[in-house]
């Protein structure tokens, strides 16, 4: 059995934290997290991500210009956009966990390649062919990488840098209102109230740069909602917004359950993105 959080709670505490105390996680917490990691976590839908724990080192710049704690995940996919889009799903779930266990966390998409490789050896033969500087790259790649990674430990609060006080200044808290993100025709007072909470919780997902570009489609009947970016969507600086997808829709199927409402979840490659369709019971 493992230990039952408060998802809502989780997604509303969550923030990307930059700085670390140099100390490792708790025995108990890691043993939590890791058993809720390995019970498969009850998810609606069939993958092949994986979630790995690794060390670092003392001193590690795994992570831009921020030291790394002891304890890190990363998780590992294959680099086809369904498979990246579920690794932000299944990451998503493990971040709230650990959120919810007293975890500081934070994506990220550009860590070191080479110090990720010299951390936790992953690349096999591909190792041995020139890597690029930050995280795996564009584009689908042969074999599985480390699709993004994060830190897992205790916020340094004294240690606030620069990067905190402006991400938390200018960009981390902001989220569009649920009324932006509506594409179809169904207008947000017209949303049951099960749906625009759920609708609500995915809003508040964690996206690189905090791009925030998903959209929501919901039918007349209010019966299926997808969640998607926008056809031809692109990121100057990030390369893999389907990631961001896959963590809004993991928001999304945590506030449906919350209202109890049951769902079919499917997730299809359309027009050069994913979609995340969720065909509900209500
Ligand atoms: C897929 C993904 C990749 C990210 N990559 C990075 C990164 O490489 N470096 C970084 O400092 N923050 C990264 N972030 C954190 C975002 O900047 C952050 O989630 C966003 O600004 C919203 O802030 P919040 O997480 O505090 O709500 C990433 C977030 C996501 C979801």
């Amino acid at each position: 059995m493992t230990k039952a959080i408060d998802w809502e709670a989780a997604i509303n505490t969550r923030r990307s934290v930059r700085s670390y105390e140099m100390r490792p996680v708790e025995e108990k917490t890691m043993s939590d997290l890791t058993d809720f990691v390995n019970s498969g976590m009850n998810l609606p839908f069939q993958h092949n991500v994986k979630v790995r724990f690794f060390k670092a080192t003392p001193g590690s710049r795994l992570y831009t210009v921020k030291m790394a704690p002891p304890d890190n995940v990363a998780f590992m996919a294959n680099t086809d956009i369904k498979s990246i889009s579920a690794a932000g799903f299944v990451g998503e779930m493990v971040i709230l966990y650990a959120t919810a266990l007293g975890l500081a966390t934070c994506w990220y998409g550009h860590y070191t390649m080479a110090e990720l490789e010299r951390l936790m050896p992953h690349l096999g033969e591909a190792g041995k062919q020139p890597q690029p500087k930050w995280g795996y790259g564009s584009g689908t790649v042969p074999g599985e990488r480390a699709i993004c990674i994060t830190p897992l430990g205790y916020w340094e609060k004294g240690g606030i840098r620069l990067m905190d006080r402006m991400t938390g200044a200018f960009i981390s808290y902001k989220r569009k209102p649920l009324g932006e993100l509506l594409e179809g025709g169904v207008k947000e007072a017209d949303l049951p109230q099960d749906i625009a909470y759920a609708i609500d919780l995915a809003r508040k997902a964690p996206s690189a740069a905090n791009s925030q570009h998903w959209r929501f489609t919901v039918s007349p009947d209010f019966k299926t909602i997808s969640v998607a970016m926008p056809v031809g969507y692109k990121h100057l600086k990030w390369e893999h917004p389907d990631v961001d997808i896959g963590i809004c829709a993991c928001h999304f199927w945590l506030g449906l359950g919350l209202k109890s409402v049951g769902c079919k979840v499917s997730l299809n490659e359309e027009q050069g993105r994913v979609v995340w369709r969720f065909e509900t019971d209500r």
